[in-house]
């Protein structure tokens, strides 16, 4: 299970291919918008296609080399993965003043894409068709006028939606361009691959922002529930290693429990032979990235609290929804560039975007180990 972890050995899982951070030229007289999306009853034209000259609120040095079109995954209504579909000919998003355009290398998937597909966020949604895709990994190729801190070239990671249920955006990374606030990104740290920082954002931004609102600090117990998926490989990483955990605990299934000891966990609990809550030991702070309050609140220490990323509430259980945030990245980068704190990556990956489609079947049988990356893109 080690091997999961290690920068070197993550190149051994797929071949690292050399992407041009510049597409080659598109020439827009050959591309038929509206024989593309006709227009239906469906908000089908939302792919308006973009302008070709500068817009005043754009700094572009290269803006010549960025095409008109890119590949994408798009979808065009709620469903399960037969809905999505693979488009050659999506129009680059504009970016805003306080955006950046980043040429996606490696994206990587989270539960909140296929619930999103399946329309449980309907209602706070962005319009279909949608570009799904929160976690990206690339390089700035045209910067917003208003975004003062990057550069064009800079490798940059983040997730690229800030409120990951209200309005995400419409255009996600599941392409070979998206336009981004420049405060949700970091720049990437340099001992990590694209794929393995795109393994990144959503999962260590919601470890993180759980453990700084239960409080967590040194000297304090954590029980991670599902330590072996995307947040929980990091909870136990970021409480071991970055706020001074005591003791660490976490469950799995049976052929985790050397991942997660290798991750940092003192104590790993076998879920399939083991209740965590008939446990005698009691925990400061018990982290649920399943769905098991209710069993949870049982292993919490009097006065401790539950922190809920899924499921139903009980108290002292508390839920949050994670907020995108790029200086989270920036002042958790040191631990990464250390290698304290490593990208968990599922050996069945990385994904070709190829094969977006299987990467999603995979993610959804909710075994996957660490993250679904894809990568390269496109
Ligand atoms: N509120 C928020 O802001 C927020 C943010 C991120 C994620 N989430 C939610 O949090 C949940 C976890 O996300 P994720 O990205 O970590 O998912 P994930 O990577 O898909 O989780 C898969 C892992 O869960 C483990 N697992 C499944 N059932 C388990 C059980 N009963 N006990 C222990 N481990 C179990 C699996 O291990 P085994 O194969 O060993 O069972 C697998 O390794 C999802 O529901 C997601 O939507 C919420």
């Amino acid at each position: 299970m080690e091997s999961l972890l290690s920068s070197s050995s993550c190149a051994t899982l797929f071949k690292p291919k050399l992407i041009s951070p510049i597409a080659p030229k598109f020439n827009p007289k050959s591309f038929n918008f509206k024989s593309k999306y006709p227009l239906t009853n469906k908000p089908a034209a939302r792919f308006a296609p973009l302008k070709v000259a500068n817009s005043p609120a754009e700094t572009t040095v290269s803006d010549n080399a960025i095409p008109a079109q890119m590949k994408a995954w798009v979808y065009d209504d709620y469903g399960d993965v037969s809905v999505l579909r693979f488009d050659g000919s999506v129009a680059v998003p504009d970016i805003k003043e306080d955006q950046v355009l980043v040429k996606v290398s490696a994206a990587a998937l989270n539960p909140v894409d296929f619930k999103r597909r399946f329309g449980k966020f309907k209602a706070t949604d962005s319009p279909l068709p949608t570009v799904p895709g929160y976690d990206v990994a690339g390089t700035v190729v045209k910067v917003g006028s208003q975004a003062n801190s990057l550069k064009e070239g800079d490798e940059v990671y983040g997730d690229v939606n800030e409120k990951a249920l209200e309005g995400p955006k419409q255009y996600g990374s599941l392409a070979e361009y998206v336009a981004v606030e420049e405060k949700l990104l970091a720049l990437k740290p340099k001992i990590l691959d694209f794929a393995q920082a795109a393994a990144l954002p959503l999962a260590i931004e919601t470890a993180n922002e759980g453990l700084e609102r239960a409080g967590f600090g040194p000297g304090k117990s954590i029980l991670v529930l599902g330590g072996a998926g995307g947040v929980g490989s990091l909870v136990i990483q970021l409480a071991k290693n970055v706020f001074g955990a005591s003791r660490v605990a976490a469950t799995s299934s049976t052929g985790k429990l050397e991942l997660l000891k290798s991750l940092g966990a003192d104590l790993a609990i076998d879920y399939t032979k083991e209740n965590f809550e008939d446990l005698p030991e009691k925990f400061d702070v018990v982290y649920d990235a399943v769905g098991q309050c209710e069993k949870a609140v049982k292993a919490v220490k009097e006065g401790g609290v539950v922190v809920v990323l899924t499921g139903a509430v009980t108290p002292p259980g508390f839920r949050f929804v994670v907020t995108s945030d790029g200086s989270a990245l920036t002042k958790l980068n040191p631990f990464l560039e250390s290698g304290k704190v490593k990208p968990v990556i599922d050996p069945k990956g990385p994904f070709p975007f190829s094969q977006v489609v299987e990467a999603f079947s995979f993610l959804e049988t909710g075994r996957a180990t660490g993250k679904v990356v894809v990568y390269p893109i496109p």
